[in-house]
């Protein structure tokens, strides 16, 4: 179980002033003394927080310490900074309120650890994941580097903030990180150049120049040794617990975490390099012949490399340190500056060179960390500015921070003691004014926009004619001489006239904190923060482009003739612009205090601590607090946030909530001294009674929470049964359904088995008898049928197998003709005249009928043949048959004739020009036209004569001339005459008598005698008038020469002179043809 713990727990003193009794200022120290003793650095005044330097390092600031602190209430552990962390976080996530946590306190009081503490621990609360932890990181990390440029050991503080740092931390809806802005006020710029004695420059000069390697010093010209360089002061350069290397490194590895690029990480530190080189720029006297002195750069290499780092022509810059121009509207005129002057351009160049980079340094880190949605974002704002400073030597620096400091009161007065009491008579509440000091006043005086201080302070510097620190002292001396707050050794004011512990050149401000002696050396350059046009002209001239950036007004074409507004105004203005902002938002204060003087652990300077308790104002703080009343809240969320605590108020309150919360607190019985009632707010006097009703509310909260848990289980039980009991009747429904339904089934499948077997058993009885009468029937018909057969078979028996085997016979005969028939389709042969085939017979009986159909068949396909010939085809084919008629086995010569086709006209008689003439002579048809030899009956020997056969003669003719030799009218022949033998010789015989049979026979030899001899013979055989020409074959025949009669023999001879027929006359009546035998 949780333990429960309170601030009252194991107290050291009492942890919050306003407990603290007997309340006087001495008590109020020893209690701080007291806990300050035991390392309890941190004591409440109600939600204040006091926070004393302890300058040693505490276990107190552990991870575990974070977990313990982590959502608890404020009251409930011992006072801690993360107690004020943690509440401001949760009422910002929460409670959606803005807050800002406001740190106030003198230089090494604490500050700026004190807002790391608060950021590191919002960081550890807060979620987790990727991107948050980066953005964590890089809020985290922007410390180190701004620490390295803006901070510097005083003789007040090793690390002390010589700049106003505001940062507002974004949160998104669930109290995650999504970025942040940081505001910079003022950099203490004079420490650039001159440093009070025991102090040092920035962190950042002597860091570089320890901590960079050989190599990056080589680069950017410098060397490791801080005696070289005139703007170091040597005698405080090593700091004590302070290691400049490691923190060069760090700010490195910052610079990187934080987004910067390793060109701008270069640019930065060759800008730091340079301003040291600035330094070290000498100049001494030149007398010119007009009698002034003009100012010359005594050693030029530091120049040159200053020149070589930024990349500025050397030339460009000598000028600008020995004149100076002013342009007036049209006029430009340039004068001479004496070394005086140059110094003071040197280390205005200088202060302006570091104040401008570290300004780039905010607006860069500012891009890197910026949020990066635009969603709408709850923010903390972390103040931590430089603490109220007094000096020996006050200058312009120290006014500016006091006077920041002024307002800073003023807003803790604002909202604390002042909001705090007025609030009590607007409430009406009962209330004796508490006496304060409210520093109004004081910033009346500095800030009036009459006659305050700054105003007088930017009349002077923008009046013309001479204007020096004394003018405007001795302005301050007329119109401040009156103020309470003001003195100087001149003012009215002056009862101090006698105090000679004020100087001439100063005044003196009665700050809350203290008296502050500001000389007023500076205050007017300081305050115009000029920077010679010529310097910022060559400054922008460079070629390295971060420097470029930082003098954007040396650019030519952007010349600027109206004066920039004062350092003054400006820290004015934006110092009112936090305020405003501060006051929209829900402070929550530090306030540090500084134990001694030694920057030493567990002492504690009495004198010291008093001194700052005064100025803080912090005896009135608890004052206000113990008189009034620790916690307010306004009826209406007070009624919603207790309610519960009370029967009559829970759940809802009908009437007015003040009566509610009336009600309420009557039934809680609070004691009626512990609260008012205000006009619209409860105001409640001790932190135990709020504790007391937040312990009773959350004990309510988890009575109810269990009430809620129990409603909901029972309703979630009951309608889980009712579910179940719906659910188990649809089951039952269907469940009785369906168990009906199988024994319905089961019945009639039951009754149907019964019923098919009685109704079986009746068919069946009814089948038998059935079948047993067709029996019967059967059996009386079979008997009949058997008997009328045998009556019957006996009656026609004798008729019965006489036809019997004629009919089988002619079936069977019929049957082998049908399929004799049917098969002799698929086998006949083709349709060729000469094909022999013919399928065999296939039965013996059919022999008859098989030749006939066979003879038919030819026959018939002959037919066909035939139907496909021409006349002239047929007649052709005529000729052959007579031809073959003739000849055939008759003569030798006659099968060579068969497949030589029957022409006729060999000579194409009628169209060779040549025998157009006989052609002429001849006036019938020539039907056969050759040339044949005719055999000279003397010698045997042929002579070629054209043979010309037409219906009606045989016409011989010259072969040259086409001459008629002899035409013989066919009745004239009587025969022809050829042999038996392979030879043409053929004799064409007259009838004797005859007109043609006066020169005698002719015997001629052809080529085509088959066709001749064929040809005269149908010619005969047509012609009706005639007898047909008689052709007689044989090997000797007589032909009549004249009056002669010469018989022409045919023998076989041997083969000599070739293969031809050679005819020979032997003797008068012999003519021997000699045919060749046929092989
Ligand atoms: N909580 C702490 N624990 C340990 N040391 C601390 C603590 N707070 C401050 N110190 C020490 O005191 C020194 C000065 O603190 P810090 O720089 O925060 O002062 P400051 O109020 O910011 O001063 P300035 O106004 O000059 O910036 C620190 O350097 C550190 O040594
Ligand atoms: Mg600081």
């Amino acid at each position: 179980m949780e333990v429960k713990t309170s601030l009252l727990d194991n107290m050291i003193g009492v942890g919050d002033m306003v407990l603290l009794e007997p309340l006087t200022e001495d008590s109020f120290l020893d209690n701080l003394r007291n806990r300050f003793d035991h390392s309890e650095i941190y004591t409440y005044i109600g939600s204040v927080v006091i926070s004393m330097n302890p300058y040693r390092s505490l276990p107190i600031f552990t991870p575990d310490k974070v977990e313990e602190y982590r959502n608890r209430n404020f009251y409930e552990l011992s006072p801690h900074i993360y107690a004020l962390a943690d509440e401001a976080y949760r009422s910002l996530r929460d409670q959606d309120k803005d807050q800002c946590i406001l740190i106030t306190g003198e230089s090494g009081a604490g500050k700026t650890e004190a807002s790391k503490l608060v950021m590191s621990y919002v960081a550890a609360v807060c979620g987790k994941g990727q991107e948050v932890n980066k953005v964590k990181e890089q809020l985290l990390q922007s410390n180190p580097v701004l620490e390295a440029f803006g901070n510097a050991k005083t003789v007040r503080n090793d690390n002390s903030s010589r700049f106003g740092k505001y940062m507002d931390i974004e949160f998104d809806f669930k109290g995650d990180p999504l970025g942040g802005v940081i505001s910079n006020y003022l950099l203490e710029k004079s420490r650039v150049v001159k440093q009070p004695r025991g102090e040092r420059n920035f962190h950042i000069f002597y860091q570089l120049l320890s901590g960079a390697s050989d190599d990056t010093l080589k680069k950017l010209k410098l060397d490791r040794d801080f005696s070289k360089y005139n703007y170091l002061s040597l005698d405080s350069a090593a700091v004590n617990g302070l290691d400049d290397a490691a923190n060069f490194r760090t700010v490195r590895n910052a610079m990187q975490i934080v987004g910067f690029m390793e060109d701008e990480v270069q640019s930065v530190l060759e800008l730091v390099a340079a301003v040291l080189k600035l330094g070290n720029i000498e100049f001494k006297p030149e007398s010119r012949c007009n009698g002034t002195d003009e100012s010359r750069i005594k050693d030029k290499n530091d120049l040159k490399e200053m020149c070589e780092l930024l990349g500025i022509e050397q030339s460009v810059l000598e000028r600008a340190f020995s004149y100076r121009t002013v342009e007036a509207k049209l006029e430009k005129v340039s004068t001479t500056l004496n070394v005086a002057q140059a110094y003071y351009a040197r280390d205005a160049l200088a202060k302006n060179l570091y104040s401008r980079l570290f300004s780039w340094l905010v607006t860069r880190i500012n891009e890197s960390i910026k949020a990066q949605t635009k969603a709408r974002h709850k923010v903390m704002g972390v103040l931590d500015i430089y603490g109220f400073e007094i000096f020996e030597d006050n200058s312009f620096e120290q006014f500016i921070i006091n006077y920041c400091n002024e307002k800073l009161q003023q807003i803790f007065i604002e909202l604390t003691l002042r909001e705090e009491q007025e609030e009590y008579v607007r409430e009406g509440i009962e209330w004796t004014n508490i006496e304060y000091f409210n520093n109004a006043i004081i910033c009346d005086l500095i800030e009036n926009n009459q006659n305050g201080i700054l105003a007088m302070l930017d009349e002077e510097c923008l009046r013309p004619g001479t204007v020096s620190d004394e003018t405007f002292l001795d302005k301050l001396n007329t119109i401040c001489a009156e103020h309470q707050h003001f003195e100087s050794r001149l003012s009215k004011n002056s009862k101090f006239l006698n105090d000679h512990s004020l100087p001439h050149s100063c005044f003196r401000i009665q700050h809350y904190a203290g008296k502050v002696l500001y000389r007023t050396e500076g205050f007017v350059d300081k305050n115009n923060d000029l920077l010679y046009r010529d310097l910022s002209q060559a400054m922008y001239k460079a070629t390295q482009s971060l420097i470029k950036q930082l003098f954007p007004e040396g650019n030519p074409a952007k010349v600027n003739l109206k004066r920039p507004p004062t350092a003054g105004s400006q820290f004015k203005a934006s110092v009112g612009t936090l305020m405003k902002n501060l006051q929209t938002k829900n402070p929550n204060y530090i306030r540090c205090i500084k134990p001694n003087d030694k920057k030493a652990p567990h002492i504690f300077t009495d004198s010291l601590v008093r001194h700052q308790v005064r100025y803080l104002g912090l005896m009135e703080n608890v004052r206000v607090r113990r008189a009034g009343y620790a916690f307010r809240q306004p009826y209406e969320p007070c009624l919603e946030r207790y309610k519960m605590e009370s029967k009559r108020t829970w759940p809802h309150w009908k009437g007015p909530a003040r009566e509610g919360v009336e009600v309420l607190m009557a039934d809680l019985q609070v004691p009626t001294e512990e609260y008012a009632y205000g006009r619209s707010k409860i105001f409640i006097r001790n932190p135990r009674t709020l504790f007391f009703l937040e312990e009773r509310r959350k004990q309510c909260l988890e009575d109810l929470a269990t009430l809620i848990q129990k409603i909901y289980r029972g309703w979630k039980c009951r309608s889980h049964f009712l579910l179940l009991k719906e659910s188990q009747i649809v089951v039952a429904a269907w469940y009785r359904r369906y168990a009906q339904q199988k024994k319905y089934k089961q019945i009639k499948s039951a009754t149907t088995v019964v019923q098919s077997y009685t109704r079986g058993w009746q068919a069946r009885k009814l089948l038998r008898e059935l079948k047993y009468q067709k029996r019967c029937e059967e059996a009386v018909t079979t008997i009949a049928a058997f008997w009328h057969g045998t009556q019957v078979r006996r009656e026609y028996r004798k008729f019965f197998r006489a036809n019997a085997g004629k009919k089988i016979y002619d079936f069977t005969i019929q049957r082998i003709m049908q399929k004799y028939f049917l098969g002799l389709k698929n086998t006949v042969p083709s349709m060729s005249p000469i094909d022999k085939n013919w399928p065999s017979r296939p039965y013996l009986f059919l022999d008859g009928a098989h030749t006939e159909l066979r003879r038919i068949f030819h026959l018939w396909r002959c037919k066909k043949y035939r139907s496909q010939f021409t006349e002239e085809k047929k007649a052709i084919y005529e000729e052959k048959l007579e031809a073959s008629e003739i000849f055939k086995d008759k003569k030798t010569l006659y099968p060579s004739s068969v497949s030589q086709p029957f022409k006729g006209d060999y000579l194409e008689i009628s169209k060779n020009p040549k025998y157009q003439k006989l052609n002429s002579t001849v006036d019938e048809k020539v039907l056969l036209a050759d040339v044949v030899n005719k055999i000279n009956r003397a010698n045997g020997k042929g002579t070629p004569r054209i043979f010309l056969l037409t219906k009606k003669s045989v016409v011989l003719a010259d072969q040259k001339t086409g001459q008629v030799k002899a035409s013989v009218p066919l009745p004239d022949l009587s025969s022809v005459s050829v042999s038996t033998q392979n030879d043409g010789f053929f004799a064409l015989k007259l009838k004797e008598g005859s007109a043609s049979a006066t020169k005698g026979d002719f015997l001629l030899s052809s080529e085509h005698l088959i066709e001749i001899i064929t040809k005269l013979h149908r010619t005969g055989a047509t012609a009706a008038d005639r007898e047909e020409l008689n052709i007689d074959i044989s090997d000797e025949f007589l032909v009549q020469f004249k009056q002669d009669k010469v018989c022409v023999k045919f023998i076989q001879a041997a083969l000599k002179n070739g293969n031809s027929v050679s005819c020979k006359r032997k003797n008068n009546r012999l003519l021997e043809v000699s045919v060749p035998v046929m092989a």
